[in-house]
């Protein structure tokens, strides 16, 4: 399955709270010309505007690319990703800042990707011999039980297989990309409050028992090393975005 080239987003002014006007938007947002402050003003109307669409406030937080937020968008919700990172797609409708600042304003659904270095149980292993690394993993994990614990009725939250699992929570799901449409393997948990698990849209044949176009003939991931490489194996599948907008949106 191939992604839909980037589309630039219709630039609405969306309704934003007090909380969001820390942080920096990006360029094209204030290419607009409309102040933030102009922007909380008209809140209350467009925040009732918001209601009667039937649209969602949805925070896509750690999350740079900006693939759920248009997934999101697309489907008329006033969705916003956030990331330490700008945007990729210079999307106005982008926060970039600390997820944690957000939390409280008002969304109605949080799809959550944090960082998965000290996470992943491919990692965990050098903890025993660098015990530096081992309190970055209990950081980690403080991070994840904070967005888990945030105040929003609808989470949905990303990682690999690690030890979310063994010290907060089993997953409710684990899904793959070939279940999407993607001839890829990834094994990626969700973790879910308030939302039903994802429906699989389009099995690829050979299930879990076939090699992927990601994988080398021992099952490792073909990518080499670069620079680059940790965004474009972190960037989040359109496939699962579309079907995350169509079956939660
Ligand atoms: C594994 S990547 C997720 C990428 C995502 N799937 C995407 O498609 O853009 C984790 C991201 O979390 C971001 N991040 C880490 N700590 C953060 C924080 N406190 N607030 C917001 N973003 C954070 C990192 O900058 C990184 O881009």
């Amino acid at each position: 399955m191939s992604c839909p080239r980037r589309r630039r987003e219709r630039v609405e002014i969306a309704p934003r709270r007090e909380g969001t006007e820390r942080f920096a938007a990006n360029s094209a947002a204030e290419g607009l010309g409309q102040p933030w402050g102009k922007l909380n003003q008209l809140s209350g109307a467009l925040g009732a505007a918001r209601l009667l669409g039937g649209g969602m406030r949805v925070l896509v937080a750690c999350e740079f690319s900006g693939v759920v937020r248009r997934a999101f968008r697309a489907r008329g919700h006033d969705a916003w990703s956030c990331d330490l990172l700008p945007a990729e797609d210079g999307s106005p409708f982008h926060l970039q800042g600390d997820v944690r600042d957000v939390l409280q304003d008002d969304w109605d659904l949080m799809i959550a990707h944090p960082p998965c270095t000290y996470l992943a149980g491919s990692g965990l292993h050098w903890n025993k011999r660098r015990p530096e690394r081992a309190v970055l993993t209990e950081e980690a994990l403080v991070f994840v039980q904070r967005l888990l614990d945030a105040p929003i009725p609808k989470i949905a939250l990303e990682n690999p297989i690690g030890c979310i699992s063994t010290r907060i929570r089993k997953p409710d799901q684990i899904i793959q990309p070939w279940q999407f449409g993607h001839d890829a393997s990834k094994a990626t948990c969700l973790w879910l409050k308030g939302l039903e698990p994802l429906r699989p849209t389009r099995v690829l044949e050979g299930g879990k028992a076939a090699r992927r176009g990601n994988q080398t003939p021992s099952g490792q991931n073909r990518l080499g090393p670069s620079p680059t490489r940790w965004k474009e194996r972190s960037r989040t599948y359109c496939g699962i975005a579309e079907t995350m907008a169509e079956q939660w949106g």
